[in-house]
């Protein structure tokens, strides 16, 4: 067995990266008689996520006052207050009172810790740490009429969030783990994708998927995920991959693997058609949660759960695009070991050909 002390990849630098740390009706549906309050995790950090009057805030779920945990309190719509002695922590972390206090002064080191937190795509975002001026990635027709977005449910798996990338974007696994939805038993392709560049933090290739395989599941019933595939890896937990089906309609699926810890992550994916938006959406839920179900005991049994060094595993060609999405998480922790302002020229450092 290999110590997951021994990966190379320094797990401090997607603390500068933005991450769906829960859905926006996750939220919506927190309230327990104290108001929106959820408690959720990024990075091993206890996070305690509001809507206040302007909009969504992210705190450290330790009042600063002695240490109880926030997410047990009232959201009292300008602030969140504490469930022990009642202090209120508003939008920045700032305190807005002190009940036991109540004619001040408020000590100046009184602050709670606040993260940058915004909605987008139905989900809560948090980043950690701002100084590398990061974006939330763009989404390619979330905001296109013509497209019908629905969301899945989160899952958690034990594994590091690059396993769960490089499992998402695999292609050689499908004959062997999916068998009977993405692959064909005892198909086995040699592919080599193109990788065809790295902008902003994004690498994209291409799948066409073998005739055979296709017409093998399209004779199965209709419901076929096998297409023409355009991957796009948004660096560092995210992928779209946009499908095109034999009949020229699109779907696109969207996930990102949040990272809770170092080796837990929990995935946060919606899916946007443009076809058939008054049928109903369960039939393509239900064919994600047979692929996952597929894959998870796989992904899980894999042993470290994070990416190791180099030498301790061994990969052939077809395994191109996981190489290529190592070495460029790894030129990103390189980056970072720099600081933030070098993460930021390393993303704008546009190249064609990776
Ligand atoms: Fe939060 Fe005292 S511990 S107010
Ligand atoms: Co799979």
């Amino acid at each position: 067995m290999i110590s997951n002390e021994k990966t190379f990849l320094d797990n401090e630098t997607w603390r500068y990266f933005w991450h769906p740390v829960c859905t926006v009706k996750e939220l919506e549906e927190s309230d327990t008689g104290r108001g929106q309050l959820l408690r959720v995790k990024l990075l091993s950090t206890d996070i305690v996520v509001a809507r206040l009057e302007n909009g969504v805030v992210a705190l450290n779920n330790r009042c600063p006052h002695r240490s109880a945990q926030l997410h047990l309190g009232w959201n009292k719509g300008n602030c969140i207050q504490c469930p022990y002695h009642g202090w209120m922590w508003g939008e920045g972390g700032k305190c807005m009172g002190i009940p036991a206090a109540p004619d001040g002064p408020i000590p100046p080191n009184a602050k709670a810790t606040a993260y940058d937190c915004q909605e987008k795509y139905g989900l809560v975002w948090v980043r950690l740490d701002g100084s590398a001026d990061t974006e939330i990635p763009g989404h390619i027709v979330y905001d296109d009429p013509t497209f019908k977005c629905v969301h899945g449910p989160s899952y958690d798996w034990k594994t590091h969030s690059a396993r769960r990338v490089e499992n998402y974007t695999d292609l050689a696994h499908f004959p062997f783990v999916h068998p009977e939805t993405l692959g064909r038993d005892g198909h086995v392709t040699f592919l080599t994708p193109d990788i065809a560049f790295r902008k902003e933090g994004r690498m994209r290739f291409r799948y066409d998927p073998p005739k055979d395989a296709r017409q093998a599941m399209d004779a199965r019933g209709g419901m076929s995920p096998l297409a023409f595939t355009d991957y796009t890896i948004n660096l560092p937990f995210g992928v779209t991959l946009d499908l095109t089906l034999q009949n020229g309609n699109r779907t696109v699926m969207w996930m990102w693997a949040t990272p809770l810890d170092n080796i837990h992550c929990r995935s946060f994916w919606f899916a946007c058609r443009n076809s058939d938006h008054d049928g109903p959406d369960q039939p393509h839920m239900d064919m994600q949660a047979v692929i996952l179900e597929e894959d998870v005991d796989i992904v899980e049994s894999q042993d470290p759960e994070q990416i190791p060094h180099p030498r301790d595993e061994i990969a052939v060609g077809p395994d191109k695009v996981s190489l290529t999405y190592r070495r460029l998480l790894y030129e990103l922790c390189k980056a970072k070991a720099d600081g933030p302002e070098a993460i930021k020229t390393w993303l704008n450092n546009e190249r064609d050909n990776i």
